[in-house]
C-alpha cells in the first residue's frame, strides 16, 4: 500500500479502511488533486484500447476510474484482465473531468481517479443476471437463489437501505419516549396469534418442544408485571400459515407496551412516532390526514367496507335502502325485498367514469362479487343525456333507478354498483370492489401516505363449528369498561358458551392501524385482572386444564400486581413495503421465503441428519420430502419407518 493521505482522518467510526480512503461514494470536484485508495466491484468497463474506463461500485456510489497505458501500465495490464463484478482496489489521483464530459447522473459526476494502480482482489464469475442493469426484468426465484447479486443492484440495495433507516428512526423515537428496548426469547411456549405455531424439539427434555414466538405477547405483557414499563421491541415472530404478499413465515415487528394507560395513550404515541418516523425516512412524501383519522369497527364497515380502508380515495359505501323504501310498499324488485326484510343491506358504490363499462367488464365485476360471497352484482347508470340503464329497470322502474343515482351521487357516465346480503357480506364485498375500482382506476394518489386507525372491534365472533367466541384479534385483549357486564354466557356458565351470549355484543379495547389500504399493526388495552382474563378465556372455548397449561404462568403473574397496560405490534416489513412502494414484502426482506416457505439460496428446509432425530427421540413417518428440499442435496432423507411420529 502506498502512502497516500487519507482524505478523512482515520478514526475507528470512519469509513476508511486500509484498503481504501474512500468510498465510491463520496468524491467531489473540490476533492481534485488527492492520492487515495479506493475498492469495489467493477460496474462497467469500457476498453478503448490504450485507456479504459471502470466504473467503481460499492454500496455508497460509482466513481469513475480511468487507466492510461502510457501512464500506468501495470495498472492497465490488470485493468484490461478485470471483468464486470471482479472485486478490485485501485489508487490514484482524483482529477475534475474535462468540460463536456461530466456525469450529472453519478454524484461523484464531476471527478475520475486517473489510476496509478489496479489490483485485482477477487475475480467473479459472470453473473446469472446484469447487476448494472437494475431495471431489466429477472425471474424472482433466480433473484432469491442468487440474492446476494441481487441486493448487489440499486433497487434492493436502496430498499435495505430505507429499511435500516427505518428501524433507526423507529429505534430513536422511541429511546426519546423513554422506552427499553428488551429482548424476549425465541425459544418459548406456544403464544396464539392464530397461526400454526412452528416448533423445535427440546433435546435435553425428551418428548417436549419449545415453540417459536407467533408474537411476545405473554412475555411482553409480564414485562409489564415486572414494571418495565414503556418495552419495546424489533421483534422477530415466526407463524406457519399461508404466504401472501404481505406475510413470511418469519417477519419483523415493531413490538411495545406500555403500563398504566387508556387506549387513548398508546394511539397518541404510535400516532406520533408514525408521523415522526414518516417524516424522517421520507420526508418528501406527504400524510394525507395528522392527526390520523380515527374510525370505530363500525364507521370503518360502513363507510369503506373494510377494517384497513384506504382513505385515498373517496367512492365510500352508500346505503340505499332510504331510497328504495321511499315509495313505502316494497322496493318493487324481490331480492331487495327479501334482503331488507331479514335484516340485510342493500348498499352501492360509484365507480367514476365506468357507465360504458362492457358486458364483459360488467360480467367481471360480477365474477369477482360472487367469489366473495354475493349472490349477484346490480348495476345502474345514467348516460349524459340523463337516460338510465339498468338490467333490473323492469323492476325498480326509472325514477328509482335516478333516486338511487342521486342518493350514491352518481352522475352521468358514472357507474353504480349494488349489493344486496347480509350485513357483512355486503360491506365485505363492497369493500373488496371499492379496493379493486381504486386501484383499476388509479384513485389513490401513490405518492402520499394514508395512516388511519381503526377502533373498538368486536370482542368476539361466534364459531359455530367449535362452539366457542374466538376473539376477534388478541385473546388477550381488555373490553370496554361499560361493556365489561356484557363478558357473560346466557347459562351464567362461562364454560358453556353459546351463540346468543350478551358476550357476542361486547366491544374490545383494540385499535388497528392502517396504511394505505394494509393492515399496518393491530394492538389493545389488556385484561390485567386474573379473574375476567379466565372468563375470557372460558368464553373463547379454553377448559380450565388447557387455559393453565397455556397461560398459567401469566394468570399466576397478575396475582402478583398486574398494571393497567396495553400496546401494539407493527409490521416492520409491511411498513417498509409500503414505504418503498411495493406490493410484496418480499422486496424489503434481505432474504426472504418463497411463497412455499423455502429459502432457494441455502436450500432451506432440509432433512435433518438422522443422527439428529436420533439424538432427539423422533422418527420421521410422513411422505417423502419434496424434491428439492435438502434431504436430496445431503443424502439424508428421512426412512419412512412407521410408528413413532414427532415428541
Ligand atoms: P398481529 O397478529 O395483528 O398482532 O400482528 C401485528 C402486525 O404484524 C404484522 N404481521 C405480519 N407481517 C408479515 N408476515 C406475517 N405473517 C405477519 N403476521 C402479522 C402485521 C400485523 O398488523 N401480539 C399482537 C400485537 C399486540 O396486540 O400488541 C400481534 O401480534 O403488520
Amino acid at each position: 500500500m502506498s502512502d497516500a493521505t487519507p482524505v478523512q482522518p482515520r478514526n475507528a467510526f470512519s469509513l476508511a479502511t486500509p484498503y481504501r480512503d474512500v468510498t465510491c461514494g463520496e468524491l467531489r470536484a473540490g476533492d481534485a488533486g488527492r492520492q487515495l485508495r479506493m475498492a469495489g466491484w467493477v460496474h462497467r468497463r469500457r476498453d478503448l484500447g490504450h485507456l479504459i474506463f471502470i466504473d467503481l461500485r460499492d454500496r455508497y456510489g460509482i466513481t469513475q476510474i480511468v487507466v492510461d497505458r502510457d501512464e500506468a501500465p501495470e495498472a492497465h495490464a490488470a485493468a484490461s484482465r478485470s471483468r464486470p463484478e471482479f472485486v478490485v482496489s485501485v489508487e490514484g489521483k482524483v482529477t475534475e473531468r474535462l468540460p463536456g464530459t461530466h456525469n450529472p447522473s453519478l454524484e461523484t459526476g464531476d471527478v475520475e481517479v486517473r489510476a496509478t494502480r489496479v489490483e485485482i482482489l477477487s475475480e467473479a464469475q459472470t453473473p446469472p443476471f446484469y447487476i448494472n442493469e437494475p431495471d431489466a426484468p429477472v425471474d424472482e426465484a433466480v433473484r432469491l437463489r442468487y440474492r446476494y447479486l441481487d441486493i448487489r443492484r440499486e433497487p434492493m440495495r436502496d430498499r435495505l437501505l430505507l429499511r435500516s433507516a427505518l428501524v433507526r428512526a423507529i429505534r430513536d423515537a422511541h429511546h426519546r419516549a423513554g422506552f427499553v428496548e428488551i429482548e424476549t426469547p425465541i425459544l418459548i411456549k406456544s403464544t396464539p396469534e392464530g397461526a400454526r405455531d412452528f416448533i423445535v424439539p427440546s433435546r435435553l427434555q425428551p418428548g417436549t418442544v419449545y415453540a417459536l414466538p407467533q408474537s411476545p405477547q405473554q412475555l411482553k405483557q409480564l414485562l409489564m408485571v415486572a414494571g418495565m414499563d414503556r418495552y419495546f421491541q424489533i421483534a422477530r415472530c415466526f407463524r406457519d400459515e399461508d404466504l401472501r404478499g404481505d406475510r413470511q413465515p418469519e417477519f419483523t415487528q415493531l413490538d411495545l407496551e406500555m403500563s398504566f394507560v387508556q387506549e387513548q395513550t398508546v394511539m397518541d404515541f404510535v400516532e406520533a412516532m408514525a408521523i415522526e418516523v414518516s417524516r424522517t425516512v421520507l420526508p418528501e412524501r406527504p400524510l394525507l390526514t395528522v392527526p390520523f383519522p380515527r374510525f370505530t369497527y363500525e364507521e370503518a364497515m360502513e363507510r369503506f367496507g373494510s377494517d384497513k380502508p384506504d382513505i385515498r380515495f373517496g367512492m365510500e359505501l352508500v346505503d340505499l335502502a332510504p331510497v328504495l323504501r321511499a315509495g313505502g310498499e316494497g322496493t318493487g324488485f324481490r331480492v331487495f325485498d327479501e334482503v331488507l326484510e331479514v335484516g340485510g343491506r342493500v348498499k352501492g358504490i360509484v365507480a367514476p367514469g365506468m357507465g360504458g363499462a362492457t358486458r364483459r367488464e360488467i360480467d367481471e365485476l360480477t365474477a369477482f362479487a360472487r367469489r366473495y360471497g354475493a349472490r349477484g352484482l346490480v348495476h345502474v347508470s345514467s348516460d349524459a343525456d340523463g337516460a338510465v340503464h339498468s338490467p333490473v329497470a323492469k323492476f325498480l322502474g326509472e325514477e328509482r333507478l335516478s333516486a338511487m343515482l342521486r342518493a350514491a351521487a352518481a352522475g352521468p357516465g358514472d357507474l353504480l354498483l349494488v349489493v344486496a346480503d347480509d350485513p357483512a357480506v355486503t360491506a365485505d364485498v363492497l369493500g373488496r370492489l371499492r379496493s379493486e375500482l381504486g386501484e383499476r382506476l388509479g384513485l389513490a394518489d401513490p405518492a402520499v401516505l394514508a395512516y388511519c386507525w381503526v377502533y373498538r372491534f368486536p370482542m368476539y365472533q361466534w364459531d359455530a363449528d367449535n362452539h366457542r367466541w374466538d376473539a376477534t384479534h388478541n385473546p388477550f385483549s381488555g373490553v370496554v369498561p361499560e361493556d365489561e357486564p356484557l363478558l357473560v354466557t346466557a347459562s351464567g356458565d362461562p364454560y358453556r358458551p353459546a351463540p346468543d351470549d350478551p358476550a357476542g355484543r361486547a366491544r374490545a379495547m383494540q385499535y388497528d392501524i392502517a396504511l394505505n389500504g394494509w393492515e399496518l399493526g393491530g394492538g389493545s388495552v389488556r385484561i390485567h385482572r386474573r379473574e375476567l382474563l379466565e372468563r375470557s378465556f372460558a368464553l373463547q372455548g379454553y377448559s380450565k386444564e388447557r387455559m393453565h397449561g397455556l397461560f398459567g404462568g401469566m394468570l399466576e403473574a397478575f396475582d402478583f400486581g398486574a398494571p393497567p397496560h396495553g400496546g401494539i405490534a407493527l409490521g416492520i416489513d409491511r411498513w417498509a413495503a409500503l414505504l418503498a412502494d411495493q406490493t410484496n414484502i418480499r422486496e424489503v426482506m434481505a432474504f426472504p421465503k418463497t411463497s412455499s416457505g423455502t429459502d432457494l439460496m441455502l436450500d432451506a428446509p432440509s432433512a435433518p441428519d438422522p443422527a439428529q432425530y436420533e439424538e432427539l427421540g423422533l422418527r420421521y413417518v410422513g411422505p417423502a420430502p419434496a424434491a428439492g428440499a435438502a434431504g436430496a442435496a445431503t443424502g439424508t432423507g428421512p426412512g419412512g419407518t412407521a410408528g413413532g411420529g414427532a415428541a
